[in-house]
C-alpha cells in the first residue's frame, strides 16, 4: 500500500507550502456554517484536525498510516485541552463504519487521489455518504492537472522547497520527481526525498513513493455524482476563486442528492 509516508511522516509538518496554510482558514469557516461534528479523512498529522479542535469543534481523524497517527496522537499530548475534543481512528478511508453521522466530512490536502481503483473509489464515495447527516457537507480537494497530461508530465528530480525547521534545528530540504505515468488509468506516481542535516552536520535521505489518481474537473464532478453527492460549490483555490482564474486545485463542496 502506498501513499502512507511511512518513511516521511516525522517531516511531514516540516512543509509549509501555502497549500497546507490556505486551507485551514478555508475549512474553519465551513465549519462555523455546519456547526457539527466534523470528520477528518485521511486526518495524517492532524494539521486540520487540530486546528478545527482549536476553535472548539469536535472531530473525528481518519488515517491508515500508524506513522502519522502517532505524530498526530504526540502533538494533542502537547495540548491536552483538545483531548476531550479529538477522536483519533486508525482506519481504510475506502472502507469504515463509525456508527456516527457528520455535519462535515473533509479530505484535504489531495488525500483521496490514494484512492486508485474504482471500486474502492466507489465503496469510500457510499461510506462518505453514509456517514454524512441528512443536510452534512463533504469537501473534497484534489490537484488540477494540466490541460495534457501524457510523458511530458514526468520530470526530473528538484527541489521543491528548502528551509530551517525551528523546532529541531535540522535543514530540510525537499526534493522531487516523477518518473512514471498511466494516462490510461490516470494515475502519476511521483516521487519525492526529504534530505536532512541535522543541528550536527550529519545527513540523511529519506525517500517516500506515491501513486495518485487525477480527475478533471468533470471527471470528477461525475463521479461524486454517481456516487450520490450533488456538486453545491466548486473552488479553483481556497480563497474561493473560480476554477477558471485559478487552475492549482479542484476544492468541491458536496451535499447528499
Ligand atoms: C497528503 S497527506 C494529508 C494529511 C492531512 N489531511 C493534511 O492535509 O495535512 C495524505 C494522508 O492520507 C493518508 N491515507 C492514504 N491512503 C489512505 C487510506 N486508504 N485511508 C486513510 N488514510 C489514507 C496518508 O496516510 C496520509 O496521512
Amino acid at each position: 500500500m502506498k501513499n502512507l509516508f511511512r518513511n516521511t511522516a516525522w517531516l511531514y509538518d516540516v512543509d509549509k507550502r501555502d497549500n497546507l496554510q490556505a486551507d485551514i482558514p478555508f475549512y474553519i469557516d465551513y465549519a462555523k456554517m455546519q456547526k457539527g461534528e466534523i470528520l477528518e479523512l485521511g486526518c495524517g498529522t492532524g494539521r486540520v484536525s487540530i486546528a478545527l479542535a482549536r476553535q472548539c469543534f469536535k472531530v473525528t481523524g481518519l488515517d491508515l498510516s500508524i506513522q502519522m497517527l502517532d505524530i498526530f496522537r504526540a502533538k494533542t499530548e502537547n495540548e491536552p485541552e483538545l483531548k476531550d475534543k479529538i477522536t483519533i481512528v486508525h482506519g481504510d478511508m475506502s472502507d469504515f463504519n463509525l456508527q456516527k453521522k457528520f455535519s462535515m466530512i473533509i479530505a484535504p490536502f489531495r488525500v483521496f487521489q490514494a484512492l486508485t481503483e474504482d471500486d474502492v473509489i466507489k465503496q469510500s464515495l457510499r461510506c462518505i455518504r453514509e456517514h454524512l447527516t441528512y443536510d452534512g457537507i463533504f469537501i473534497i480537494n484534489v490537484f488540477n492537472p494540466r490541460p495534457v497530461m501524457d510523458e511530458g508530465w514526468c520530470y526530473p528530480e528538484t527541489v521543491q522547497w528548502e528551509r530551517l525547521d525551528e523546532n529541531t534545528g535540522n535543514y530540510v530540504v525537499k526534493k522531487h520527481w516523477g518518473d512514471k505515468i498511466d494516462t490510461q488509468n490516470q494515475i502519476i506516481y511521483p516521487h519525492y526525498a526529504y534530505e536532512v542535516t541535522d543541528k550536527n552536520g550529519i545527513k540523511s535521505r529519506h525517500t517516500e513513493d506515491l501513486k495518485l489518481k487525477y480527475y478533471y474537473d468533470n471527471q470528477l464532478s461525475q463521479t461524486l455524482e454517481n456516487a450520490g453527492f450533488r456538486i453545491k460549490e466548486k473552488f479553483g483555490w481556497y480563497d474561493k476563486s473560480t476554477i477558471e482564474d485559478c487552475k492549482r486545485e479542484l476544492i468541491f463542496i458536496c451535499t447528499k442528492i
